[in-house]
Parts: structure tokens; sequence; C-alpha cells
């Protein structure tokens, strides 16, 4: 009986990460609601609409289209997206509105006639888009959980896309690099072949008519009629596959999430066909055994753990992992405790593992890195964490000036032909091959964690396969390492991803001599100039219920609440 009383006294305590005193926050603090975003006027927008008694899913709905409006490189209504909600009652879901591969497609649509991969053609243009899921997404959400009605939610974005905006000094970059590309793909009578500066306005009449027609008609608004009919007569003409019976057919479908337990946190993630939410639960649940937090934050041996059990996740991720209505994955068994205490079994602090060593054969993966994740609380305490994508930068390139927006090129994350790379180095397996109505695996990890059952953290970032690694590391600062909100989505970041066999550090924020001591271990190490890793998007919520914003110092992304 005493032995009973002491195991159940201890017990916890064993599993309890040790606490330390409440970090004070950093990023911006607000009492009762919150969007972080990637541009502050998509931010205010999502506000604007809590403020006048929205809740958290209606001002998802906001957010989405204002990113349509405010931030054409990523945020979209020719893309799709997923969604992690937890309900101020503990409630939790997703919704997956991913593209789909169209009717027409097939597993060799992009090989030749001697099987090789065509460059381009799952890429750039008409060819590359897939059936778009995020009309269908916001108005599954409104329908499910909206409280006001659509055509006052649509109402402000409409309203920003008459008037325009500000082209930033970012933007301004991101246009210019595309320029080119975007003649080549749509001719230089297109809206885009202006050169934008900073400080000019760009607005969008025929985006805002586009709007009033999902406004007005909902989910028929964009999948049948007027816009149907003018979207997929434009992309076939420009070569494309996408049918008005695609689009009549897309359905967004809601998904249990991933949910795990790390320590003493709980995390909720986005299950198949995104890959995020079980790659993280691998990566975490390698290194829950280490008492990371002595290791100290982007420590050698912190550094280390983490790249192994990346490394080991990243393999199972690329072998098994696709869409769950066309593959068995063995969940059970990829996600079990005996499995992932197997995978790193080999594991030592004195010496790199090799990525040969780890799995099944030559798999890489390398997406682009062009997404954008947003970040809402209400003042109910309700979470919306959603991660939205074009694919590549303003996706296939193709825009339709007729209905304002530009189209996806999200063919090309499946794998075009299994085990060889494509132009872009992407190679694939079976899992992840190409089939009628399939949607293809995404990296997106849109993610909410709770806290001594409580909500705590709504998280996550852009950044093709490295958005796992920077979502996980964020969560890692502020439980492990007690950083503040602002902080943490600051933090200098890291990536590998098994292949190829090379470890990615940010420009900024690590030494050489971090350096040399693991290539000294035999870690390779990526020596050319490294992109930023991921623009992380949060919240905190406080102990005493408040909100801490963390709005990514790379990007022109800002938190606004009240
Ligand atoms: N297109 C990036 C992703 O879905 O992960």
């Amino acid at each position: 009986m005493i032995k009973r009383i002491i195991i159940a006294l201890v017990f916890p305590f064993l599993f309890i990460h040790c606490r330390q005193a409440p970090t004070p926050p950093t990023g911006l603090v607000t009492e009762k609601a919150m969007v972080v975003s990637a541009r502050e006027e998509a931010s205010k927008i999502g506000v604007e609409i809590m403020k006048k008694g929205g809740n958290a899913f209606d001002a998802m709905v906001a957010t989405e289209m204002a990113l349509v409006v405010t931030y054409p490189f990523a945020g979209n209504l020719g893309g799709g997206g997923f969604m992690v909600y937890r309900k101020a009652d503990g409630d939790v879901g997703g919704l997956d509105y991913r593209e789909k591969a169209p009717l027409a497609a097939h597993r060799d649509m992009y090989l030749d006639s001697i099987g090789n991969v065509i460059p381009g053609k799952s890429t750039v243009g008409a060819t590359a888009i897939g059936v778009p899921g995020t009309v269908a997404g916001i108005i599954a959400v409104h329908k499910k959980f909206g409280s006001l009605p659509l055509e006052e939610i649509m109402a402000p974005v409409i309203a920003l896309a008459e008037k325009g905006v500000v082209v930033t000094a970012n933007q301004e970059k991101r246009l210019a690099s595309q320029r080119d590309k975007f003649i080549e793909v749509n001719s230089d009578s297109t809206k885009f072949a202006t050169v934008f500066k900073e400080g000019d306005v760009i607005s969008y009449p025929n985006l805002a008519n586009t709007m009033r027609r999902i406004a007005e008609n909902g989910r028929d608004g964009f999948y049948k009629g007027e816009t149907a009919q003018k979207l997929a007569v434009f992309i076939q003409e420009n070569g494309g596959y996408v049918t008005e019976e695609d689009l009549e057919k897309y359905e967004a479908i809601w998904r249990q999430p991933v949910i795990f337990d790390y320590k003493d946190i709980r995390i909720i993630s986005m299950s198949p066909p995104s890959s995020g939410g079980v790659t993280m639960n691998q990566i975490f649940k390698m290194m829950e055994p280490y008492e990371i937090s002595k290791f100290g934050h982007n420590s050698e041996k912190t550094v280390q753990l983490f790249t192994e059990a990346s490394r080991r996740a990243y393999a199972d991720r690329n072998f098994y992992l696709g869409d769950p209505d066309f593959v068995d994955i063995p969940l059970d068994v990829i996600l079990s405790k005996g499995y992932l205490n197997d995978r790193m079994a080999d594991f030592s602090f004195d010496k790199a593992t090799k990525s040969e060593a780890v799995s099944h054969g030559s798999v890489e993966i390398i997406e682009s890195m062009e997404t954008t994740h947003y970040s809402i609380v209400d003042a109910e305490g309700n979470a919306v964490s959603v991660t939205t994508t074009l694919n590549g930068a303003y996706g296939s390139k193709l825009y339709s000036d007729e209905l304002g927006f530009f189209l996806n090129n999200e063919m090309d994350d499946f794998s075009s032909k299994i085990g060889v790379p494509n132009m872009f180095g992407l190679i694939g397996a079976e899992a992840n091959s190409i089939a009628p109505e399939k949607r293809m695996l995404s990296s997106m990890t849109p993610t909410i964690v709770e806290r001594d059952g409580k909500l705590w953290l709504v998280v996550g970032t852009p950044g093709g396969s490295t958005i796992i690694t920077a979502v996980a590391q964020t969560i890692l600062n502020t439980y492990e390492f007690n950083m503040s909100m602002q902080e943490a989505v600051n933090a200098p970041r890291f990536h590998h991803q098994w292949l190829p066999d090379m470890v990615i550090f940010e420009p900024e924020g690590f030494s050489d001599e971090l350096k040399e001591q693991m290539k000294a271990k035999g870690y390779i190490i990526n020596e050319d100039r490294t992109p930023i890793i991921g623009k992380v998007d949060a919240i905190r919520v406080l102990a005493d219920g408040t909100l801490e914003g963390g709005a990514d110092k790379r990007g022109d992304d800002a938190a606004v609440g009240y």
C-alpha cells in the first residue's frame, strides 16, 4: 500500500518537465483575441471580424481571403491548405483542403515517351495545376463553425481588393524576381508584367468580383457557374487539365489530427495527406528520453539529437506517407514507442549516422519554400492554426487577369517518377505517386499545443520540407528553453531531412566552432549561402490568459489583437 502511495506521488514528477519561472513576453500582448499572419492588413481584417462579434473561425475565413489580396505570393484562391483547430471546450479537429490531381491525371503524366521527366511541366504554367481547395476549405469552416454571415465576413476583404494594397520592400523584391516568368507564362499584357515599386498600390477589381460571387453563392460561387466555367476554360486554353467537372467534384475533408504527448505538453497537428503531424510526432518521441533543456538551445548536443531524430523521421516520411484515401499508412507501427526506440538504437553523440544507413533508399525531398501560415485565438479561447499555399512563389505563375488570382503548381508535390529527381531534385516514393483525384503529400504543419490541458500555443510556418523542423524547434524553444513566443519565433533555425545528407543552418546565429565540432563527428554542413528557414507566426497563451504574438522578423509578418 505504502509502495503504491509513493509511486503515485513520485511517478508524475518523473515525467513532468522541470518548470522554470514563467517567461515574460517580448511580442505584442493583447487581452482577448489575436491574429498573426504574413501581412498586417490581413491580421487587421481577421481582428476586425472578431471585434464585430465573429469567432476564430469567422476570422479564419476573413484572414485566408485577405491574404489572397495582400500576399498573392502564397495567399490564394487557386491553391489549398490545412487547418487544425481547438475549440474553447477542448474539442480538436483538422480540415484538409489540399489540392488534388485532376481526373485526367495519371502516374506518368510528366514523363516523355522514353520515361524521362519533362522539365518544367509539373512546376510552371497550366500543366502544373492541381484542383484548388481553398474556397471549399473556407466554406466548410464557415458552415460548421461560422457565426457571422459570409457576406459580412467577405465585405472588408472585397473593399480592400477594390482599394488596393501598398507594396512593401519585400514584395517589390519578390515581384521583381518573378517578373520575367510572369511574362513568359502569361504574356506581357498580364497585370504582373508591370514593374511595381515599394509604396505603389495594387488594386484587384476583378478579384473583388470573383470574391463577390463567393460571398453571395458560397462554394457554388467558385466551383460552379461563371467562375468555374471561366477558370476551366482559362486553364485548358493554357494547356492544363482541370475541368469544370474537377471543380464541381472538389470537397474539403474533415480529418482527425495527429495528437501526441511530449513530456507534459500535448501536441495537435495535421494528419496525412500532410506529413507534418506524423513526422513531428516521430521527431519529438525520439527526443523525449533526453533532458534537452540541460543541453542548451542550439548547443552541439541539441543540434545533433534533433538532426538524428529528423534524419530517421524524414526517411519514414518519404517512404510511407501519401494520401490516406489512396495508400495504407502503417501509423500504428511508425508512431509506436518500440519502433521509435529501435530507430534511435544506433544513435550516439560521438558520431553522425550516415543517411544511407538509415532506410529504404534514395528518396529525397526538395520542396518549394513559399507557403504562408496564420494563427488565431478569439475572445472565447477558440484557436485555429492554418497553413495555406500555391506551392512555389506565385504558384505556377499562371495568373487569370479575368478572375484576379494565381493558380497553384501543387502537382509538383507528387512524385513525378519514383526514385528519379525532377528538375528541382524532387524524388519520391510509390505512396506519393500520381493518380486521378489523389492529394499530393504536403509538409504543412499547422499545430496547436496544450499545457496542463489548456490552450498554450498556436504555431505554424511556410518553408516546404523545412516547415516540420521549424515548427518543432519553435515549440522546443518555448518549452525546453523557456523563450517568449517572439524570441522562440525569431531564434535561429537549422534543418536536416535525411537526404540530402546535410545539415543546413540559417546564415546568422550558429558559430563556426559548432560547425567544426559537428564536421569532426562526420556531419556534412551546408557551406553554401543558406536561405532563411521558415517564417513562423504563432500565439502563446500566458498564465493570466492574455495572448503573446510571435510574428516572424524574417518577413512583413504582424501580430494584431485587442
Ligand atoms: N507545397 C508545400 C507543401 O505542401 O508542403
